[in-house]
Formats: structure tokens, sequence, C-alpha cells
């Protein structure tokens, strides 16, 4: 892959995606929100970092016409955000679920359908979205976690369609569960170390191609319960 696109690379699995990377692509083009803060990032080579706020839909178009003319082999929707510990079930606001959704589902879709040139000048032509098992409908079990849930599902179901619409040219659409993993998100109690989550991520989205466009899959590259 030539040039390759990560959003959120300033900690936890963006940047180790970033890392990774780096020895094999030309360049590798990073978002973070603040570019005062993003310095282990700045030491990586071949990187390019740009700012982008996905809740903020000028931010969304500003960064894409900076972009605009970069030919992409993948686009790797990774930033996301996890604010349901600080809400109580009963007093769910409005305001912070609609910004969660914004950030989870609406952000990385609508940055990626703007970057369809970008992806029609690349070779691989792929697109993934790292979802999560807990938008999994038929795997909840446990219950709560409303914002986190319903964003991720959102984001499971517009990135089926866009899968499905965008077949036909040849780009492939995977969305892809990291495991539970040792990140500020995740916290200390995680199963997974940041490392052993990517590198078999790295695999997973190495081998996915048009075959398996439109698939929902845990970092082992098994297929998971919508
Ligand atoms: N860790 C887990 O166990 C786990 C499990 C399932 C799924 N995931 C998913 O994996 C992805 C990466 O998570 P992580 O564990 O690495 O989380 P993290 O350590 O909390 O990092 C989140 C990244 O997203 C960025 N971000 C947050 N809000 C943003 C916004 N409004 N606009 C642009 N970027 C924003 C953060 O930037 P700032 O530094 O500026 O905040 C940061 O770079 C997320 O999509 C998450 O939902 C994680």
């Amino acid at each position: 892959m030539k040039n390759i696109l990560i959003t959120g690379a300033n900690r936890g699995i963006g940047l180790m995606f970033a890392k990774s990377f780096s020895n094999n692509v030309d360049t590798v083009y990073t978002t973070v929100r603040d570019l005062n803060n993003c310095d282990e990032l700045k030491k990586i080579k071949n990187i390019e970092i740009l700012e982008l706020d996905l809740v903020d839909k000028n931010s969304i178009k500003s960064f894409c016409s900076e972009i605009k003319d970069i030919p992409l082999d993948l686009i790797l929707n990774n930033a996301g955000t996890f604010q349901d510990e600080q809400m109580e079930e009963t007093n769910l606001d409005s305001d912070l679920w609609l910004d969660e959704i914004m950030i989870n589902a609406i952000g990385p879709m609508t940055l990626t359908q703007k970057l369809k040139e970008n992806l029609m000048s690349g070779i691989e032509k792929k697109v993934v979205f790292i979802s999560s098992q807990m938008g999994s409908v038929d795997d909840n079990y446990s219950g709560g976690y409303y914002f986190y849930r319903t964003s991720k599902s959102a984001l499971n179901s517009a990135a089926k369609s866009l899968a499905i619409d965008w077949k036909a040219d040849n780009i492939s659409v995977l969305m892809l569960h990291p495991g539970w993993v040792k990140t500020d998100m995740g916290g200390s109690k995680a199963k997974l170390e940041i490392e052993e989550s990517v590198s078999s991520m790295l695999k997973v989205i190495n081998a996915f191609d048009i075959s398996k466009t439109g698939s929902f899959v845990n970092y082992d590259g098994k297929k998971l319960e919508w």
C-alpha cells in the first residue's frame, strides 16, 4: 500500500496502527484533535498529521478538502469515544448521546463518503471501521451503555449499506472489533495488550478483500453476530 489514513492516531489503538503501518507504506496520513498533543505520533517516520474533530461537520469538511487529491489505499476509521460511564441510565443526556453517535457513527461515515474519490484513485480500495462487539444487538446480554451500543450499532448498519453500495466500485468495507484492549478507553482490566490486538487486526486487514465486503468480524477474523 502507498498511502493510508488513520483517524484518532495520537494514542491507543490508532497510535499502534500508525507505528505498525509506517514501515510498510509510503505515507501514513493521521488525524488528531490537537496538534499540540501528539508527541509520540510526531516521532514516527512517514507520518503526516492533520487536525480532525469528528463531532464537528465543518472540521470534517475542511479535513476532506486538505486531503482532496491524495490517493488512499486504506481508510482506517479508528477514532471513537465512550462517555457512558459518566451517565446514569435513568437520566440520559440527549446532547451527549447525539455527540457520541456523531463521533462513532455519523462522523466516520460522512468522512468516508467524502473521500470516495481518494479511494478510487488508490490501489487497494479498502475501508475499515473499528466498531465494537458492544454494537451487536444479538450479543447484548448485560444491558446498559445506551450511547456506545447505539452508536456502534448505527455504525455497523450504515457501513453494511456502504459495503453494498460501493461493491460495484470494487471498494471493500470491513467492520472490525479490536477485542477488549488496554487503552484509555478499555481500561487496565482489559484482556488484550494493544500490540496483540493490532498485530492480529493487521492480518485481518491484509487478508480481507471484496469477497468479504460487509463483514463484521473479531480482531482474530472470526465472524461476529449482528
Ligand atoms: N479499547 C477497547 O477495549 C475497545 C473495544 C472495542 C472497540 N474499541 C474501539 O476502538 C477504537 C479506538 O479505541 P481506543 O481504545 O484506542 O480509544 P482511546 O485510547 O480512548 O483513543 C480514542 C481516539 O479517538 C480520538 N477521538 C475521540 N473523540 C474524537 C473526536 N471527536 N474527533 C476525532 N477523534 C476523536 C481520541 O483523540 P483525543 O486524544 O483527542 O481524545 C483518540 O485518538 C474506537 O473506535 C473504540 O470505540 C475499543
